[in-house]
């Protein structure tokens, strides 16, 4: 194999956050993993990633959420992935990183994923290497949303969510974003949506009446989140509504099975989805294992009013407006 020639100039990629539009999850398997039926969407929000030569590696992060306290060693996933290059194309340059964050870090809108798709399109234009097969297969080994996060717009997931079919959709959705005060991880949320099945199928029908409001009630659906792996069926009313353009329907059937055990470990959560509910949201839906939650507005000036009304709200760090969906991880330079 002839080793392609390395750039010497810096190169810029983008990669997009996103939500998931459903979010189906089963059992878990041998390795821990949970299968997934979800629907992601790429939205506005971008992140902005720079590689550059140099004698050895670093990472420097700036941006809207430069303070929130990114790991700056391999535990970066922008490092990871250029190290995941290295190992699996022989590449051997050292980069300099900047990422310019601009998803909020650790809602559940994968913005950390997105900087491992930029950093991964931008350090194969840099090394000049261009099988984009490779570079999905070096992107699954990185976590479970980072193929999304590199192919971009709506696309279904199955498996980790990371075996992804692209999907058609029309028009564009305008979203809220309410991120939270408090903070959740993505293995707890996990962890917890077991236990609390594990609950529910050693009590009798009758006796799992552990209502918890309305907010609870509907997020998890009509008690799908109960039963096993059936639940995993495909989310066809959500891929209907998105290829006609139907966001009232859209609205009628985004599903997130995450949203019980979520609230259960951060009761705030049904709060804020109960104060978007009351101010008119057309969807109300946690973003992947949240904290975060999104709010499906009807225009932009709906979405407006909206983050005005969130931003008061208890339990709401802060509130932005995007758009869906957005590209995939591109090259801007
Ligand atoms: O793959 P990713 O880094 O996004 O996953 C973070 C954690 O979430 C995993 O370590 C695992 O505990 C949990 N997870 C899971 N099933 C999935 C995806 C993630 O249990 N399909």
């Amino acid at each position: 194999m002839t080793r392609p020639r390395s750039l010497h100039k810096p190169v810029t990629a983008r990669a997009h956050g996103k939500i998931n539009l459903h979010l189906g999850v089963g059992d878990p398997g041998p390795d821990g993993y949970h299968e997934l039926v979800t629907v992601f969407e790429a939205l506005g929000t971008p992140e902005t990633v720079t590689v550059e030569l140099a004698a050895e590696d670093s990472v420097e992060v700036t941006g809207r959420y430069a303070s929130a306290g990114i790991p700056l060693d391999e535990n970066n996933l922008a490092l990871a992935a250029v190290i995941a290059f290295r190992e699996h194309t022989g590449w051997g340059g050292n980069v300099e990183i900047t990422i310019d964050k601009q998803v909020p870090v650790a809602g559940g809108m994968g913005g950390g994923s997105a900087d491992a798709a930029a950093a991964l399109v931008a350090v194969a234009k840099l090394a000049g290497f261009e099988d984009r097969e490779q570079l999905r297969q070096i992107a699954a080994t990185l976590g479970s949303d980072v193929p999304f996060a590199l192919l971009g717009g709506i696309a279904l997931g199955r498996g980790r969510g990371d075996d992804l079919t692209r999907v058609l959709s029309q028009g564009t959705h305008h979203w809220v974003l309410a991120t939270s005060t408090g903070t959740l991880s993505t293995p707890e949320v996990y962890r917890r949506v077991d236990e609390l099945r594990e609950q529910s199928a050693g009590q009798s029908p009758a006796s799992s009446g552990d209502e918890q409001g309305p907010d609870v009630a509907q997020g998890v659906g009509d008690g799908e989140t109960r039963s096993g792996p059936a639940r995993l069926a495909e989310p066809t009313e959500v891929l209907a509504a998105l290829a006609s353009g139907d966001i009232e329907k859209l609205a009628a059937h985004v599903h997130n099975d995450m949203t019980e055990a979520a609230v259960s470990l951060l009761p705030d959560i049904a709060h804020v989805m109960d104060e978007g509910r009351r101010a008119g949201a057309h969807a109300v839906l946690l973003s992947g294992s949240g904290p975060t939650v999104g709010f499906l507005a009807q225009n932009a000036t709906h979405a407006l009013e909206l983050a005005v009304l969130l931003e008061a709200s208890r339990g709401v760090r802060e509130v932005v407006r995007t758009t869906g969906p957005a590209r995939g991880a591109h090259i801007v330079t």
